[in-house]
């Protein structure tokens, strides 16, 4: 029992600092765990979170997806809007990512955030969310036409889908079809859902 128990501490700690030494590991653990919240707590996330209020994103009872949350900038801001009565969920395919996002629901005392890991599928029934925000992550996904796919199976038939993005007008090659643009502000690109 106890070699059993040795062995396994011991590939646990391989797998560990394997993992930690990895170089690409490292380089992404650096920017999104460490300089990704500064920037977003200190710039834009202010405008960000200022633009969701004149535009009413957020209300209580709401389900919401934080498609690419990262360590939860907005997963959190977001479920205190939704309420007790609503739901955050949180999907990310970053498993570091989540463990700061639960810790910090936590840390909050938030009890109505769900944490996702994946790269697109949400596991989530169709048309039952009422708001699917998309920061800063469309540009990083491969099968972009899948996820808004997938995105569009999942909103609710009156439901909204912001997307925040650098790419631009780029983003409605994706969402052609699927989604129909309300209004553009810069980088924030509001959706309906088309039928
Ligand atoms: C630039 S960060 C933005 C994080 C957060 N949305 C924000 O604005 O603060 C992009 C995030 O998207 C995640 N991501 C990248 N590709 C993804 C995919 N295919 N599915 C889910 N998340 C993805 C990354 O792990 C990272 O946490």
């Amino acid at each position: 029992m106890i070699v059993i128990g040795a062995r396994r501490k011991l590939s646990e700690l391989e797998r560990f600092l394997g993992e930690k030494l990895n170089p690409i590991y490292k380089a992404h653990y650096a920017v999104w765990v460490y300089w990704w919240p500064w920037w977003r707590k200190l710039f834009s996330g202010r405008r960000i979170l200022k633009k969701w209020g004149e535009i009413k994103l957020v209300q209580e009872g709401q389900t919401f997806l934080d498609y690419g949350c990262g360590v939860g900038s907005f997963t959190i801001p977001a479920a205190q809007g939704v309420g007790a009565k609503g739901k955050v969920y949180a999907l990310d395919c970053f498993p570091r990512q989540l463990e700061i996002v639960e810790q910090k629901s936590k840390q909050e005392g938030l009890t109505n955030i769900e944490t996702i890991l994946s790269t697109g599928d949400t596991g989530l029934a169709s048309e039952s969310i009422d708001v699917i925000w998309m920061c800063d992550v469309l540009h990083e996904i491969s099968a972009r036409r899948v996820v808004m796919e997938e995105l569009h199976r999942i909103l609710k038939q009156k439901g909204t889908l912001v997307v925040h993005d650098s790419m631009g007008e780029k983003v409605l090659s994706y969402t052609d079809g699927l989604f129909s643009l309300i209004d553009r502000d810069d980088k924030l690109l509001r959706f309906t859902k088309q039928s």
